[in-house]
């Protein structure tokens, strides 16, 4: 017996403000399900992947009340297109066509057919405005990060040779105005006092150029939205075991006559 005939359940389109090699990127990293999406999956594991796809265990929101379920992603860059694939668990059988036209240098439509092993009329329906509902809310989601990633990777690469300052006022006036987001080199760095130490940390992501700026964690750990990568912003040092770390390019030095704070460069 071959598999179970499908059905068209939705459809759903929009144009997204990135490329398709930005969505083809975006397709084959599956690592932000859990993070950029936290509220629609709980968890990811990895089965395999490669430069064409990948093949994983994923879980719903609340974790509690969802089931495992195993599913692939394959690219078709000819079409250009992809499919995810629900080989077991809930809605096993399940096929979701992504069919992606440029219209523009960062601008692409796209068309996402939500294909359901075949059901009653009425439940095929309420299956596909429930798929409408979640990838509406999954693109909003991507796609702000595919716009950020895209402006990260414009910005001009490399530091200018020699040391830098930037005057930050008197550090009790500082102390107040805390976070404080400060450009040294053509670069953003997020000013913080951590058990009253003044710290400056980039607030650009080293995997892939998340916003850390966003999400300061208790005792002087920050932890990207996108991967959830963990760092020491004293010290740049993985603070998740997945071994990344970060350059601590610029400190915040106090000249201890006149009380005046400073960004520096080195
Ligand atoms: S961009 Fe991936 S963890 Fe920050
Ligand atoms: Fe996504």
């Amino acid at each position: 017996m071959g598999p179970a005939p499908l059905v068209p359940a939705a459809a759903y389109a929009r144009t997204i403000r990135a490329s398709v090699e930005r969505i083809f990127e975006n397709a084959l990293d599956w690592e932000h399900l859990p993070w950029l999406h936290g509220d629609s999956f709980s968890r990811v594991d990895l089965i395999e992947a490669s430069s064409g796809g990948w093949r994983a265990r994923v879980r719903g929101q609340p974790a509690e009340a969802s089931e495992d379920a195993e599913i692939e992603l394959v690219l078709d860059p000819s079409g250009p297109r992809y499919v995810t694939r629900t080989l077991s668990g809930r809605g096993a059988g399940t096929e979701i066509w992504t069919l992606l036209e440029p219209i523009g240098e960062q601008r692409t439509r796209i068309r996402v057919e939500f294909c359901v092993p075949r059901l009653e009329a009425q439940i095929a329906a309420q299956v596909g405005r429930a798929y409408v509902r979640l990838y509406t809310k999954l693109w909003d989601e991507d796609e702000e990060m595919m716009v950020r990633r895209t402006e990260v990777l414009s910005r001009p690469r490399g530091r200018p040779v020699g040391s830098a300052s930037v005057p930050l006022g008197p550090e009790s006036g500082l102390r107040e105005r805390l976070p404080l987001e400060v450009e040294l080199e053509h670069e953003t760095f997020r000013v913080v006092a951590v058990e009253r130490e003044l710290h400056a940390y980039p607030v650009v992501c080293p995997h892939l150029g998340g916003p850390l700026g966003q999400a300061p964690g208790a005792a002087g750990v920050v932890a990207c939205p996108w991967h959830g990568y963990r760092f020491d912003l004293r010290s740049g040092e993985s603070a998740d075991g997945r071994g990344l770390c970060f350059r601590l390019r610029a400190r915040v030095r106090v000249n201890p006559e006149t009380g005046m704070a400073f960004l520096e460069s080195g």
